[in-house]
């Protein structure tokens, strides 16, 4: 999508699609998240927050500002905070350009969006800038699998799947690009998504210290 102008139509499908899928999603992901996002309570920020999969995971009474461009997520993530008891702030800005100063967050959080924004390098810059120092980046992001048949039918897919999804993109080497950040250090996991949904079957998960 371009940052802030979704397609009226994929747009809304997106958030609905993500709605209904928020439970298959979550089952395969949830030991990855618990792992990595942070346990206490503190300023979060969360890059393309979509309908707030994510809130359920982090402490009642948290600080989240939603970096969320695309206003069709805007109404379930407000849902999902209000069930989760997070203290919620929607920034309807792209996460090239996040309206926060800097060190300001003391983590952040980046699920399947490095994937589909602009500019995976410029988020990674903003992240990098709005974290204090010793502050946390967790993600968990599908990425290009290294060779093989996997990687063959994200090459075929990745026209109308970018399509449909919003700009999503199968075949990004996300790993390279958090390492290329200037983080202090970076912890990733490789993992495999078990689904049908097989471009999105190579998957990373992990932290970087600013
Ligand atoms: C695949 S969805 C993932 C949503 C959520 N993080 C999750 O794990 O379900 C991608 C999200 O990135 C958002 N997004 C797209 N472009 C963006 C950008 N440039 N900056 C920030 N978020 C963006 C979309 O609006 C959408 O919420």
């Amino acid at each position: 999508m371009s940052a802030l102008t979704p397609n009226p139509v994929r747009g809304r499908l997106n958030s609905v699609f993500f709605a209904l899928m928020s439970g298959y999603i979550n089952q395969r992901l949830a030991r990855h998240k618990r792992k990595i996002f942070p346990r206490t309570t503190g300023v979060v920020a969360e890059i393309g927050a979509g309908n707030g999969p994510n809130l359920r995971y982090l402490p009642p009474k948290t600080t989240v500002h939603a970096i969320e461009p695309n206003p069709y997520f805007h109404k379930r993530l407000e849902r999902a905070a209000a069930r989760h008891d997070i203290d919620l702030i929607i920034h309807p800005v792209p996460g090239e350009a996040i309206d926060l100063p800097d060190a300001s967050v003391d983590a952040v959080l980046c699920t399947w969006v490095l994937c589909t924004v602009d500019d995976p390098a410029q988020v990674l810059r903003e992240i990098h800038r709005i974290l204090r120092p010793g502050g946390q980046l967790a993600f968990v992001e599908h990425v290009a699998a290294p060779h093989g048949p996997v990687r063959r039918i994200q090459r075929l897919v990745r026209r109308p799947w970018r399509w449909a999804f919003e700009g999503c993109h199968t075949d990004r080497d996300t790993a390279a690009a958090i390492r290329a950040t200037g983080f202090a250090s970076v912890d990733i996991t490789n993992f495999r998504f078990r689904s049908t949904f097989v471009p999105v079957r190579t998957q990373i998960a992990g932290t970087a210290l600013r």
